[in-house]
C-alpha cells in the first residue's frame, strides 16, 4: 500500500493508495477515533456499484452506517441536495460525534464535504474518491462546496477529511470518457511541477490507458504527493496553491458559456491547459517543443486540445471568465508555464492574446 501524508498540523491525514482498499474501510476508520455512527453519501451510480462492499466493511469494524443516495451529476452539488441530506441525517439522528463517508467522484466529495462542513457545525468525514479526477485532485485538499444558478463552487468551505482512501479496484467500472477525463488533471501535475512525472506520462500513457494497476498507483501517488505538497504550504489559496489552477481560467469559462453540459471538466481544462502552453510561450518564453509536447500529450490521451468559437461565443467565454473566482480587481490572473515543471502564478494577460490560442 502507498501511503502519502497531507501535512496540515494537528488536521494532518493519510492518503492511502492500494487494490481492494474498500474491504479495509471499517478498519482504517477505527484508527481516527470517530463515533460509532456514520452515514454514506453516494450517488445514484457509485452505490449500487460499492455501496455494500463499505457499509460490510464498517459493520466488520463495529460502526453502524446509514447510506444516502444523491442522483448522479453535477446538478447534485446544490443547496436543494444539501437540505436533502441535512434531513436525512437528522432522522437517523446522527450527532456530532458521528462521522460521514464521500463515496463516489468529485461531485460527492465536494457535496458531502460540505455536509460534513456544516452539519452541527461540523463533523469529521472520510472521502473515499471513485473517479480518477477524485483520486488525484478532489478528495485531497479540502475544498468542499456546492454551485448556484450564478457559478460553478460559488459557496463553500476549506474542510479537510480525516482521511482518504483510494481504492483503485473502484477505477475498472469508470466509463472511458471519465477515466480519461481524469488524465487531464494528471497531466496538469506534470506541467505544474515534475518535469519527471511528465516524462513517466509520455512512457507510460498506454499503459495508463489501459488502467495498469502498478502504473495507476505510482502516477496517482505521485500527483497526491503534489498536491500534498502545495496544500501543506498553502491550505487556502493565499499564494502557491493557485498553481493547481493551470490552465482553469478558460476551462471554466468553456464549461459555464457550454452550459455544463457539452464538456467533462477535464476536457474543459485539456484545451485550457493548452490554451496556456501557448499563452506561456508568448508571455513567459515556454518553449515551443514543449507547447507541442503539451498538446500532443492530451491528445494521446484523447482529450481535446482547441475550440471553435464565434465571435459571439468569445465574448461570452470573456464574459465568463471575468466571474471567475479567480478574478481580483477585475483582472484576470493566469497560471503561466516557464518549462514544462515550473509554473508561476499571478501572470496577467492581455485579453486580445485568448482568442488567438484557443484555436491552433
Ligand atoms: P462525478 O463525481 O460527477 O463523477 C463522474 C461520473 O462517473 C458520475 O456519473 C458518477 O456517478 C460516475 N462514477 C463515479 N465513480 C464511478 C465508478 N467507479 N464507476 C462508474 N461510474 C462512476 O465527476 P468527477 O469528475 O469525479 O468530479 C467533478 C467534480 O469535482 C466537479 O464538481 C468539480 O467542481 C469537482 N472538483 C473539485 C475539486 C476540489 O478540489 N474539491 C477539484 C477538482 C474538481
Ligand atoms: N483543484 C484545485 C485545488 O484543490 O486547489
Amino acid at each position: 500500500m502507498r501511503m502519502v501524508k497531507v501535512p496540515l498540523g494537528t488536521r494532518s491525514y493519510n492518503i492511502l493508495i492500494d487494490r481492494n482498499l474498500l474491504k479495509s474501510l471499517g478498519a482504517e476508520c477505527a484508527k481516527l477515533n470517530l463515533g460509532q455512527r456514520c452515514a454514506i453519501i453516494s450517488d445514484s451510480n457509485v452505490a449500487p456499484l460499492f455501496a455494500k462492499a463499505a457499509q460490510r466493511s464498517l459493520a466488520k469494524a463495529g460502526f453502524d452506517s446509514v447510506l444516502i443516495t444523491v442522483p448522479a451529476g453535477e446538478t447534485a452539488k446544490s443547496l436543494k441536495t444539501v437540505q436533502l441530506c441535512y434531513d436525512q441525517l437528522a432522522q437517523h439522528r446522527l450527532e456530532r460525534k458521528s462521522f460521514i463517508i464521500a463515496l463516489g467522484g468529485g461531485v460527492v466529495g465536494d457535496l458531502a464535504g460540505f455536509v460534513a462542513a456544516t452539519y452541527l457545525r461540523g463533523i469529521p468525514f472520510v472521502q473515499v474518491p471513485t473517479t480518477l479526477l477524485a483520486h488525484v485532485d478532489s478528495s485531497v485538499g479540502g475544498k468542499v462546496g456546492i454551485n448556484l444558478k450564478a457559478g460553478k463552487n460559488l459557496v463553500g468551505a476549506f474542510y479537510q477529511p480525516r482521511l482518504v482512501l483510494c481504492d483503485l479496484d473502484t477505477l475498472k467500472t469508470l466509463p472511458e470518457r471519465e477515466y480519461r477525463a481524469g488524465l487531464a488533471e494528471v497531466i496538469k501535475y506534470g506541467i505544474i511541477y515534475d518535469a519527471s512525472l511528465f516524462d513517466q506520462l509520455e512512457r507510460d500513457l498506454p499503459k495508463l490507458l489501459k488502467r495498469n494497476p502498478k502504473t495507476l498507483s505510482d502516477v496517482i501517488g505521485r500527483c497526491c504527493e503534489i498536491k500534498a505538497d502545495v496544500v501543506g504550504q498553502d491550505e487556502t489559496e493565499s499564494g502557491l496553491r493557485a498553481i493547481l489552477n493551470f490552465g482553469h481560467t478558460i476551462g471554466h469559462g468553456l464549461e459555464a458559456i457550454s452550459g455544463y453540459g457539452k464538456y467533462l471538466h477535464g476536457e474543459a481544462i485539456s484545451i485550457g491547459q493548452v490554451a496556456a502552453a501557448k499563452l506561456s510561450a508568448q508571455l513567459l518564453g515556454l518553449p515551443e517543443f514543449e507547447v507541442i509536447r503539451i498538446r500532443d500529450l492530451f491528445q494521446r490521451a484523447g482529450l481535446p486540445v482547441q475550440v471553435k468559437l464565434n465571435p459571439a461565443q468569445l465574448n461570452r467565454l470573456l464574459d465568463a471568465m471575468k466571474l471567475d473566482k479567480k478574478v481580483s480587481a477585475g483582472e484576470i490572473k493566469f497560471v503561466l508555464a516557464r518549462t514544462i515543471g515550473k509554473v508561476e502564478f499571478g501572470q496577467k494577460v492581455p485579453m486580445n492574446l485568448i482568442a488567438p490560442v484557443l484555436n491552433f
